[in-house]
């Protein structure tokens, strides 16, 4: 039997890059796989390979910045499968590289509501069905950028803090009810992120797939095995 055989996972941000890839990787290992984004035409690419590799998914379009829309998401899911085993939250944006001084408020705002409100959001939506289940994986996907300066792209480095702080906070809060909460802080990954003309060497790169592999070891664990951090790096310099 595969081991998330009757297992849902949401993964958000699974329309391309690293959410695609953990998405295709769930979906491989018998989970129910929940796939949020905006663009639904992408998202429809993904379920239907998992569903052609022989998996299950469905197509949830959610724009991450929308309170209301993750509200509407976590009833939905809870309407619709009556629970939640597994919550990636991958999706992600970054800023052009700028010094802070020149980054707009709105720039600030939409990054902070994508990157650190969604993650706080879609668990204040699903938590609760993990709670009452007593069990649940919840996986946010940060950076290594959360725990080293990057110039001219501190708003970015401030969620990705952010994030860390709120997964150690939180994986404290959850674990008396064998919710694991982890955070992944991977280095430069090889998909579209950010900007595509930093000179890097992709093949040197980390590979969405890379990650998608850490997360099946996080969901896989023995139940009493708590990973809680994992830091990726590429192992030549790009
Ligand atoms: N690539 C790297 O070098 C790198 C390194 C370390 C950490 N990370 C982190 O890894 C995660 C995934 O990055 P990636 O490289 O796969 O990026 P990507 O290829 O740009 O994919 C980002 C995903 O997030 C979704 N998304 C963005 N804004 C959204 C919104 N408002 N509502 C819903 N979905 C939204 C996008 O879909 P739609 O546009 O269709 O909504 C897309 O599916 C991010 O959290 C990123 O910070 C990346």
């Amino acid at each position: 039997m595969p081991p998330l055989q009757s297992q849902i996972a949401l993964v958000t941000g699974a329309a391309r890059g690293v959410g695609a890839a953990i998405a295709l990787r769930l979906g491989s290992l018998g989970a129910h796989v929940l796939l949020t984004a905006r663009d639904t035409e992408r998202l429809n690419d993904v379920r239907d390979q998992i569903q052609n590799a022989g998996g299950h998914a469905t197509v949830l379009p959610c724009d991450l910045t929308d309170p209301a829309a993750i509200a509407r998401l976590g009833e939905q899911v809870s309407r619709d499968f009556h629970r939640c085993d597994i919550l990636v939250n991958n999706a992600g944006i970054a800023l052009p590289s700028a010094p802070l001084h020149e980054v707009a408020p709105e720039d600030w705002d939409r990054l902070f509501a994508t990157n650190l409100r969604a993650p706080y959001l879609m668990i204040r939506a699903l938590a609760p069905l993990m709670i009452a289940a007593r069990s649940g994986h919840i996986i946010n996907i940060s950076s290594l950028a959360g725990r080293n300066p990057l110039p001219n792209n501190a708003a970015y480095a401030a969620s990705k803090w952010g994030l860390n702080g709120l997964t150690y906070s939180v994986a404290e809060e959850l674990r008396q009810y064998n919710i694991r909460v982890c955070a992944i802080a991977p280095g430069s990954i090889n998909t579209k992120f950010g900007d595509p003309s930093s000179g890097k060497d992709p093949n040197k790169k980390l590979q969405p797939e890379d990650v998608a592999a850490v997360v099946e070891s996080i969901v896989t664990q023995a139940p009493q095995s708590f990973i809680s951090e994992v830091l990726m790096r590429p192992t030549q310099k790009p």
